[in-house]
């Protein structure tokens, strides 16, 4: 394989929503993870814990995690028994992200097809979180509770080399804090300890180049838009 810049390693990240069924080898995993442990972190704490699942272990945890999302569509009450380890966003939403993220999702529900008011096919579609979306591979990741929001500053380094790094293999990524809500389920299964909070999980693989979803390409904001030069 060809190798890739850092800016073609960087700007060829993308959330993967289809993977396939291509194994990743230990060792490139093991790679990865020791690159991506060259994050900067305050005073070099290096707050991350990871967990890789493959095989029957990940089927098993992917069963019990689509269970309990299914019982939660059929009562919806059941939700308040799911609850992440932290607010990942905020509990008011307000403009211009309310705008960005609702572009997103009507986005990529537009190329699947996918009406306003099809719950049925959102539901369907959200669900292929909880089945790591087909990857052979998914990380969880933890973090001390007791560590301060700025570890997870660096968790987000830690987070983003693995991505990028995984370009360097020939492989995808996607990020999901979808699996926190069922951090009740996960936590025990992967043997955390009670110190431990989900952080998020991540899908690891090859990309499916033949699914539609993996054509999804997200706009950013311009630099000058968010920029202030000052002299
Ligand atoms: C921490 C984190 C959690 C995310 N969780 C999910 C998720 O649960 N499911 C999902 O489909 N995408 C998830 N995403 C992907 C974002 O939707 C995606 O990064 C964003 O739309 C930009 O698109 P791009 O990653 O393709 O550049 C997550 C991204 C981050 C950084």
């Amino acid at each position: 394989m060809q190798s890739l810049t850092v800016e073609e390693a960087i700007t060829s990240r993308k959330s993967v929503r289809a993977f396939t069924k291509e194994m990743v080898p230990k060792d490139t995993i093991a790679k990865l993870l020791n690159i991506a442990s060259r994050a900067p972190s305050g005073t070099n704490t290096q707050p991350w814990k990871v967990y890789v699942l493959e095989g029957k272990v990940l089927e098993d945890l992917c069963t019990k995690v689509c269970d309990a999302y299914d019982s939660i569509a059929a009562n919806p009450e059941l939700a308040k028994e799911y609850q992440a380890g932290y607010t990942y966003y905020p509990t008011k939403w307000f403009s211009p992200y309310i705008d960005r993220r609702r572009e997103n999702g009507w986005s990529l529900y537009g190329l699947l097809g996918i009406t306003k008011g099809d719950k049925d096919r959102m539901h369907v579609q959200h669900r292929k979180n909880f089945q790591a979306f087909g990857a052979p591979v998914c990380l969880f990741f933890t973090i001390d509770k007791e560590l301060g929001k700025g570890s997870m500053l660096d968790y987000g380094m830690f987070l983003q080399n693995l991505m990028v790094a995984a370009r360097g293999e020939g492989l995808d990524t996607c990020p999901q804090a979808a699996w926190n809500d069922y951090s009740k389920i996960i936590l025990p299964m992967i043997g955390a300890q009670d110190n431990e909070m989900l952080v998020c999980g991540m899908a690891l693989g090859y990309v499916d180049k033949a699914d539609i979803v993996n054509t999804f390409h997200t706009p950013r904001v311009s630099s000058e838009e968010f920029t202030t030069w000052l002299s």
